[in-house]
């Protein structure tokens, strides 16, 4: 492994090359073009409320494996998708409130957005499938993802989590109210706060960011700083 190497086809090799295996034996690795048809099928079972447009298909995984395949990651238990992940690189200033929606900032699916120079990863989804979660699989993706940001220089990692949690509770409380009780570790979001067990720290509410109404149609602005270990 070229540790620290400046030299950027050393540092593609080495990502190509990237392999975790966990105890259970399912290995993290780079995504492949092959993986394509199998994401897509995740998608609709991890994320069953995303409207049609917010659920990413195989040519449009296959356009991510090409734009920046540093960023994608697939969780396989042999040769089947079990786990993914999908970032870009981008520009984010925290000191500015800036907004987009999830459909924006993906390009629409495409990762048009992707900026070869941003300065940090910005994670557009992590999905596991629900057999095999609580099991260290989205722990593993996001390092796959730190190893990323650490390889290219990056601030670090830089996401929106979807509130999942407040289907449950939105007919007794708005958006804003639910995210002060998941901030102030009052109440526990499925997503967002696994995130902050991975060390994820919330900076934020991003209103209007999906479509999708069991998440209040928000997300929480988490970062995770390239110094933290994961
Ligand atoms: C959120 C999600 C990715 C987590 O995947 P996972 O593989 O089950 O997560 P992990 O096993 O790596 O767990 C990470 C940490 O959160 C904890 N955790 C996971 N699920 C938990 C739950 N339901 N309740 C409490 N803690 C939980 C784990 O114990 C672990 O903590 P630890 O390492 O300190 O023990 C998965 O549930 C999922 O795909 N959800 C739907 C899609 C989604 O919301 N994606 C994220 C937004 S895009």
């Amino acid at each position: 492994m070229p540790e620290g190497s400046k030299n950027p086809c050393a540092i593609k090799n080495y990502l190509v090359d990237y392999k975790e295996t966990l105890q259970s034996g399912i290995t993290i690795i780079p995504m492949q073009t092959e993986h394509a048809e199998q994401l897509e099928a995740l998608q609709y079972i991890v994320f069953p409320t995303l409207a049609e447009e917010e659920i990413l298909h195989a040519d449009q995984y296959k356009k991510h494996v090409e734009i920046f395949p540093e960023g994608q990651f697939v969780a396989l238990d042999n040769d089947k998708v079990i786990g993914a992940t999908s970032t870009i690189r981008y520009h984010f200033d925290l000191n500015n409130n800036e907004h987009h929606t999830f459909f924006e900032i993906m390009g629409g699916g495409w990762f048009t957005t992707h900026e070869p120079n941003g300065d940090w990863l910005y994670g557009m989804d992590v999905s596991v499938h629900p057999d095999y979660r609580s099991k260290g699989i989205a722990r593993a993706l996001y390092r796959a993802r730190h190893y990323t940001c650490r390889q290219l220089n990056l601030k670090g990692q830089i996401t929106v989590g979807m509130l999942n949690g407040y289907a449950a509770v939105g007919d007794s409380m708005s958006i804003d109210e639910y995210f002060q009780k998941v901030k102030s570790h009052e109440l526990f979001d499925p997503t967002v706060s696994v995130q902050e067990k991975v060390g994820f720290e919330i900076v934020g509410l991003m209103k209007d960011y999906l479509n999708d109404p069991t998440c209040g149609n928000a997300g929480a602005v988490i970062v995770l700083d390239v110094s933290k270990s994961i």
